[in-house]
């Protein structure tokens, strides 16, 4: 088989090709590469050399079970945000104190269920720690502050700040004294996100400066979690950057252990990353079925709808996409095409009027970083099944790791 173009996932499929890989699995279908996944875990374990430091995989990124299974086996431990993230981690051999339930306007049955599995649990409200005091008189808590900072790449992920529904404002420190005195519970920890993707560590810094202030403000903290949002560099076709972690690890080390110098406490520092981890090890493969001219515009038809990949419809997020097939054949050209998927809506574009290589019918699209917030927004829109997971191991084969949903799975529940 033969790229058509620049790739950037050479050896990525093992000793597999994309195009065999289609004729096995069907199309289309997430791949993830085991070596660069763990790769990832690492780079985030070794993000401070603070020791008492813990790395949370944000599950919402993927919660593939084999994948939780590598993420754990590299030595981190999950965040969840619902009772399925915690049930599927526990089943993936996280222990519950490895886990770190952070709720968002949640029910008390949803709090009992946390309870009950024995995980840490943070609030998110005054009003959610009124409910935990109630349920858990006497327990251990972490309680989520907004910084007043946030960032993102997208207003719709950006999730610090003055207009984010999330944490509880510093000003409020008092009331949150009041509520945990009532109840008698013990504060733990105290938890922040100011938002996802972030490629410059100015505002995740100030973030962690606002947190470390209000954790002063307890005397009872063992664990601080500043949060993830770490950011990857989707426009690698076009040379961007990574972020630098070292150079931001350096900095968090000196904030994190003059701070720690004066508080004169232990503290564990968390981060909880997600993207960062999953993100660049899946590549999502497709095909493309039918080419049309439409007013002037090329259209590429695809079965890479939004049930399959949503990022690009609702963030209007970049993708780098690569042109994979069987023989060479003479693609020099290079022409603006927009690439839509099958779902029966206009605003189902995967990537709108960008330069590529002369596409033809037959060809495979491989959409590059898609192992972070891909499969895990995922949906049966339109009826259509949601696609396989592959994984390419560190010996080059390929596992299945997830079937493709089936036609009976759609009418199970009635
Ligand atoms: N912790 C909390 C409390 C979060 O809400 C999130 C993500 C994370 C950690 C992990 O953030 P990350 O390191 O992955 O940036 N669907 C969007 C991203 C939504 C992120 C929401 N919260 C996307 O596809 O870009």
């Amino acid at each position: 088989y033969v790229y058509a173009g620049v790739t950037s996932k050479e050896n990525f499929y093992g000793r597999n090709n994309p195009v065999e890989l289609i004729e096995k699995y069907g199309s289309p279908l997430y791949v993830y590469n085991e070596k660069i996944l763990r790769d990832r875990c690492k780079d985030m374990s070794g993000l401070i050399d603070y020791p008492n430091f813990i790395v949370n995989y944000s599950a919402k990124a993927n919660s593939n079970l084999h994948l939780l299974e590598i993420i754990r086996d590299e030595g981190l431990n999950v965040d969840a945000m619902s009772p399925g993230e915690i049930f599927v981690e526990l089943k993936a051999g996280f222990s519950p104190d490895q886990i770190l339930y952070i709720g968002n306007n949640v029910s008390a049955d949803e709090l009992q269920y946390a309870l009950d599995t024995g995980v840490k649990i943070s609030v998110d409200s005054i009003a959610q720690l009124d409910l935990f005091g109630r349920i858990n008189p006497g327990g251990e808590v972490f309680v989520r502050f907004n910084p007043g900072v946030g960032a993102g790449h997208n207003p719709k992920v950006v999730t610090g700040g003055k207009k984010t529904k999330f944490g509880v404002q510093a000003e409020y420190i008092d009331d949150v004294k009041r509520v945990l005195d009532e109840h008698n519970l013990r504060l733990i920890g105290i938890n922040q996100h100011i938002g996802s993707l972030f490629m410059d560590g100015e505002p995740y810094l100030a973030g962690v400066k606002s947190l470390l202030a209000i954790a002063e403000e307890f005397d009872s903290i063992e664990y601080i979690d500043i949060g993830g949002g770490f950011g990857i560099p989707y426009h690698k076709h076009d040379g961007q950057e990574r972020l630098n972690i070292q150079e931001l690890g350096g900095m968090l080390n000196e904030l994190i252990y003059n701070w720690v110098a004066d508080y004169g406490r232990e503290i564990t520092i968390m981060v909880e990353p997600g993207r960062y981890i999953a993100a660049e090890c899946g590549v999502l493969l497709g095909s493309v079925y039918s080419l049309k001219e439409n007013y002037g515009i090329k259209y590429v038809g695809t079965d890479l709808g939004f049930n399959v990949l949503k990022r690009p419809m609702i963030y209007g997020s970049h993708h780098d996409i690569e042109i994979y097939r069987k023989e060479e054949v003479d693609s020099s050209v290079q022409e603006e095409v927009t690439i839509v998927g099958n779902i029966c809506e206009s605003g189902d574009i995967i990537a709108k009027k960008r330069e590529f290589p002369r596409i033809f019918e037959g060809d495979l699209l491989g959409v590059l970083d898609a192992g972070a917030y891909g499969f895990s927004m995922a949906s049966n829109y339109n009826n259509r099944l949601r696609p396989a997971e592959v994984l390419i191991n560190e010996q080059g084969d390929d596992l299945l790791i997830r079937r493709r949903d089936t036609l009976e799975q759609l009418i199970n529940n009635f």
